[in-house]
């Protein structure tokens, strides 16, 4: 799934960021550019960033789900 139109980052390229030791969201935006234009997406990046995180860069189904509620809510 996409999650930054602007810059065409999807939910993996997220997870494998932080599954390769991408330390913190500001990092994150550095090397993919994620929430540096119109910031759309930026809670959304955010919520798959963390819960890559804690989950290793693994499987992100749960982080998928906060993202999906976070659009809806939006
Ligand atoms: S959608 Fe990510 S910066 Fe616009």
């Amino acid at each position: 799934m996409i999650v930054c139109v602007c810059h065409r980052v999807s939910d993996r390229d997220i997870a494998i960021a932080a599954s390769s030791g991408c330390p913190n969201f500001d990092a994150l935006q550095d090397d993919l550019r994620v929430a540096t234009a119109c910031g759309a997406c930026r809670d959304c990046a955010c919520a798959i960033f963390e819960e890559s995180r804690v989950q290793g860069g693994g499987q992100h189904a749960h982080s998928m789900a906060g993202a999906i509620q976070i659009l809806r809510a939006a």
